[in-house]
């Protein structure tokens, strides 16, 4: 442990977005590994202050309104109860669950840039943006809808294409139009506040070559973006919600929700430790202290726990807001998860593939440590893993019930039995007690060690294999033989057992918290500091157990296939959405029809398009001219498998730049409600140049 080097620590936790409750991957991939970590340090006896809170500006949120008809604030209002429930009924320990829709965070979010401002930090550039006449505004990405010129999805955002996972800006689309109004928006000049990241590249650079011990996704993440040449990103847009950019000519315009969410953290610290006094369960203020120690004295720790989605955001666009800040120390680490699948797919909120928490406590009462156990022995620490109903299965029976709640109940059970729940004094210790014992010595340091590296997975079957250890001690010494013919000697046996519980319970609490609790309240025992563990004097002789209660149950057959049906249930009700969504397209004209040039082409050559994960370079034949198209299929066929086919083109699309390369014409696909794409091509050979109609 850095003893020495940092006298306390500030971890954050990444702020959710509240525009729909959390689910699965919110919980594996941030807030468990945050929470074991925190509980650790607390263990340690550490200073250490876990802060989050709702991320509630942003354009979804407004969206979010719109459609249901209610103001951002009632959506937020709504979501940040449902959101700080769900992380209080898993035991996430946050000292304060804040949001950014506070009059503290505004203050201090608006002060920030003030401050940024001042300095002469921001270049202001006028560029041009897309504007709603008849809504009479700006509109943001997300409001401007239209065909995606990669794969030809009529849905597409101004910032991304949903099908086909292309990044987008609002001008590549064809015919967009505003979400707000239907018209098809202008383009318009406006000006706002940039962040010259490209002038600080140099102490950007150095900040993250100082950190080489970031977990290599993370670091090699920041490596592409540095290589890549950074940008200058605008921190202000024309946005009725969010923080008012507080300068002068700055009407109608808000901060960039990514400017804002990070100060999040810093405006959460400041109410934790303000003299206010709150009701509010997830904001008790007054703590003592100062916060801005925890945010500007060097020898303090800044941890922040967020997915792989965010890592630009807060290893360098934060930092370089706070280096120019100057008086703010820089995260330490930032130990970023990948991304949990569900069931061999992508969690998607709008396709409700996900396990909802609310949900699984309605499904699965009191067994918040059965998924935050499963999540962290899955976790997505080096890669993107998937959660599978089968496997929260097994592992709950074929772990948590069979080794260390087998453990637990036997110890407590046969203390029970033989000794009316008294611990007993050791006699004389034989070899297989000494290896015990010493092995029990190993294991706080050795977990210790895994999590201070922010190996969570390590650290958990660590703790597994110290329960392994006392399944076999009972296994080789058989009290329930030995009982029989020498009682001096069960003593002992049970005596080591129960000192091997409460360790247990001490180096589970901070992976298990509830259970770490039933195992305390069955011992009787205090639950004591993380020091105290590794030795077997934890529970003096003649100590009195309570009664024993199991610490987890067998998860039945039923329960799981009820939870894949319910999945499976998700996918038919969305292949019916689609369904209707395609029956729904509104009448075209003959002439329309007539205007497309389809024609019958055959694949000469097939390449992926570098730094990309979705597209194809292909040379098409059309039998009118060899012609390059990129097309969005990369993730369904391999580039050397499509060589020689057949395909269906529509040549007269309108040339465009993709990636680079000047794309002539789209390839027609055909999409299974799954989102697979299949080719349409004549079912034997035509002449190329063939036309279809
Ligand atoms: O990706 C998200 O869900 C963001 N709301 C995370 C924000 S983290 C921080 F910067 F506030
Ligand atoms: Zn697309």
């Amino acid at each position: 442990m850095e003893a020495d080097k940092f006298k306390r620590y500030t971890v954050t936790a990444a702020l959710p977005y509240t525009n729909g409750p959390v689910h699965i991957g919110h919980l594996a991939g941030v807030y468990v590994p945050a929470d074991i970590y925190v509980r650790y340090l607390k263990a340690k006896g550490k200073d250490v202050i876990f802060v989050c809170g709702s991320d509630e500006h942003g354009v979804p949120i407004t969206l979010k309104a719109k459609k249901e008809g209610i103001t951002p604030q009632q959506v937020v209002d709504k979501y940040h109860r449902i959101i700080g429930d769900s992380f209080r009924d898993f035991g996430i320990g946050f000292d304060i669950y804040h949001r950014t829709s506070s009059k503290t965070h505004h203050e201090t979010a608006s002060a920030f840039f003030k401050d940024l401002y001042d300095k002469g930090v921001f270049t202001e550039e006028v560029t041009d943006q897309y504007f709603d006449e008849k809504a009479n505004q700006f509109l943001a990405d997300r409001y401007i809808t239209g065909t995606c010129p990669v794969c030809g999805n009529e849905n597409a955002y101004g910032d991304q294409c949903e099908r086909c996972g292309s990044s987008l800006n609002p001008t590549d689309l064809i015919n967009p139009k505003s979400t707000l109004s239907g018209e098809p928006p202008v383009l318009r000049s406006t000006r706002n506040w940039f962040l010259p990241l490209d002038k600080m590249e140099g102490k950007i650079r150095a900040y993250v070559e100082s950190h080489k011990e970031w977990r290599p996704t993370v670091y090699g993440q920041c490596q592409s973006w540095l290589n890549g040449g950074l940008q200058p990103r605008a921190m202000t847009r024309d946005l009725e919600w969010g923080v008012k950019v507080p300068v002068a000519g700055a009407d109608g315009k808000v901060l960039y929700v990514w400017f804002d969410a990070p100060i999040g953290y810093i405006s959460a610290t400041k109410d934790l430790f303000s003299l206010d006094s709150s009701e509010e369960y997830y904001m008790p203020k007054g703590k003592k202290g100062n916060w801005e120690d925890h945010w500007k004295k060097q020898d303090t720790k800044l941890v922040h726990f967020i997915g792989k989605d965010n890592i630009v955001f807060h290893c360098i666009i934060f930092p370089a807001m706070l280096m120019a800040h100057q008086d703010y120390v820089l995260a330490d680490n930032v130990p970023a998860n990948e991304f949990l699948n569900l069931e061999g797919d992508k969690i998607s909120t709008s396709r409700n593939w996900a396990v909802w928490l609310n949900e699984y406590l309605v499904d699965f009462p009191d067994k918040q440590d059965v998924l935050r156990y499963v999540l962290t022995a899955t976790a997505p620490e080096t890669k993107d893993n998937d959660f599978t109903w089968k496997d929260f299965q097994a592992r709950n029976n074929n772990e948590l019930v069979a080794i260390l709640g087998n453990f637990i109940n036997r110890v407590m059970v046969l203390s029970h039995k033989y000794f009316e729940g008294k611990v007993l004094p050791a006699g004389t210790l034989t070899d297989a007690d000494h290896a015990l014992i010493a092995e029990i010595a190993q294991y706080p340091e050795r977990i210790a060690s895994s999590i201070e590296n922010y190996r969570f997975r390590e650290a958990l079957s660590e703790l597994m294999n110290l329960a392994r250890a006392g399944n076999k001690y009972l296994a080789d010494q058989e009290p329930w033989i030995v009982f029989k013919t020498d009682e001096e000697r069960v003593k002992t046996v049970l005596n080591i057992g129960v000192q091997l519980s409460a360790n247990l319970a001490i180096l589970a609490a901070p992976f298990l918290p509830f259970t770490a609790q039933k195992l305390t309240d069955m011992l009787n025992f205090d639950l004591a500091a993380w020091d105290k563990a590794g030795t077997v004097d934890l529970i003096a002789d003649g100590h009195q157990l309570n009664p024993s209660q199991l610490l987890f149950d067998k998860i039945e057959d039923d329960a799981i296939t009820a939870q894949i049906n319910k999945l499976q249930q998700s996918k038919i009700d969305n292949a019916v959405i689609e369904q209707e969504v395609i029956a729904a397209k509104d009448n075209i004209s003959f002439d329309q029809f007539a205007a497309m040039d389809i024609r019958v082409g055959t694949i000469l050559t097939a390449e992926k398009v570098a730094k990309t994960k979705k597209l194809l370079k292909l040379t098409i034949d059309t039998g009118i001219d060899k012609r390059t198209v990129v097309s969005g299929i990369a993730e369904h066929y391999e580039p050397e498998s499509i060589i020689g086919r057949q395909v269906s083109i529509l040549v007269n699309l309108e040339p465009r730049e993709i990636k680079g390369i000047m794309s002539r014409g789209m390839i027609l696909m055909a999409e299974n409600p799954e989102g697979k794409l299949a080719f349409i091509a004549p079912p034997e050979g035509m002449a190329n140049g063939s036309v279809v109609r």
